[in-house]
């Protein structure tokens, strides 16, 4: 079979891609820039577009039995483009990656946005499985820069609790429901084994790295203004402290299991990604 993945590059298509491969399938990638093929494994077949662009959209998705889609912002209108694409190339299968922010109630800000942009696939007809993800644990990376430049961790949700991912069980779980049959129209809500607070998760690095991190938590106002004296635009700054509003709360400290459910095998752990990706914190 061949599957086209979005986002092959990034963190859960990034792990996606060698699992469908192993498993003797074709990947096709879609990358907006030819020369990032590089980062990807041998034998990857590379698509050149753009979620912007839906021709080539189109062209990537012709002679695929499935599509993994996931955006970086969840844009209506590209989420409209894939639809469009998929249908013209005859492709019924997607795997959506959504996020746990679109079932919680009252929604978050920013789930509003994925849980309308996850509308435009619920009404297209097709196929659809939605990934319902719980914080990734690769947004630790957004601390690589303090840890690096000042040995600190700035942070506004303690001491609020997340079941944080791992990017690698969010791809098994893409795997499955792209390679197998009976996943149309389910969601999964998609968690590490613990729900753990961001205090624990900058210990564990530290004695993961084998060196002192300083913990530094501020309020999600505090966080905010910290943004916006930064850059980040005022409403993105909006979105984020309500986001951390609500995780300050525990509110996606649920815990499903839904990852051991559909595999048989227990989600890896916080220490585990750390102790995977060491050399992104040197
Ligand atoms: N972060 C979380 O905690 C979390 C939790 C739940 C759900 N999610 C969902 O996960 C998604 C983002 O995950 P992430 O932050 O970890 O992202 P990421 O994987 O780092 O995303 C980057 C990928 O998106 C590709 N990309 C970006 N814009 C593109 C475009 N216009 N056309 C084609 N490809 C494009 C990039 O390709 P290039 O190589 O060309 O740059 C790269 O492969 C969002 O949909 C979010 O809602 C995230």
């Amino acid at each position: 079979m061949t599957y086209l993945v979005i986002g092959a590059t990034g963190n859960v298509g990034g792990e996606l891609v060698p699992q469908l491969l192993e498993q003797g399938h074709e990947v096709r990638a879609l990358v907006r820039d030819a020369s990032r093929a590089e980062r990807l494994p041998a034998g990857t077949g590379i698509a050149v577009g753009d979620l912007d662009d839906a021709e080539s959209l189109t062209a990537a998705a012709r002679g695929a039995d499935g599509v993994f889609y996931m955006q970086l912002a969840p844009l209506p209108a590209q989420a409209q483009y894939m639809v469009q694409a998929a249908k013209t190339a005859g492709v019924s299968k997607i795997v959506l990656l959504s996020s746990l922010g679109t079932v919680l109630w009252p929604l978050p800000m920013i789930g509003a946005r994925i849980a309308a942009r996850d509308e435009v696939f619920r009404q297209s007809g097709l196929d659809v499985t939605y990934l319902r993800a719980n914080g990734l644990m690769s947004n630790a990376l957004g601390w690589v820069p303090s840890i690096r430049d000042e040995g600190r961790v700035l942070d506004a949700t303690d001491p609020g609790q997340q079941g944080v991912v791992d990017p690698y069980d969010v791809a098994r779980i893409g795997a499955l429901a792209l390679t197998q049959d009976g996943h149309a129209g389910h969601g999964y809500i998609l968690n590490g084994p613990q729900a753990l607070t961001a205090r624990e998760q900058v210990e564990t690095l530290a004695e993961v790295l084998g060196r002192p991190v300083e913990f530094v938590p501020v309020t999600p106002g505090e966080f905010a203004r910290h943004s916006l004296e930064h850059g980040t635009p005022p409403e993105m700054a909006g979105a984020v402290q309500n986001l951390n509003e609500l995780f300050r709360a525990s509110r996606a400290g649920v815990l499903t299991d839904d990852i051991t459910n559909l595999t048989g095998l227990a989600p890896r752990t916080f220490r585990q990604w750390a102790e995977h990706h060491t050399d992104a914190f040197k």
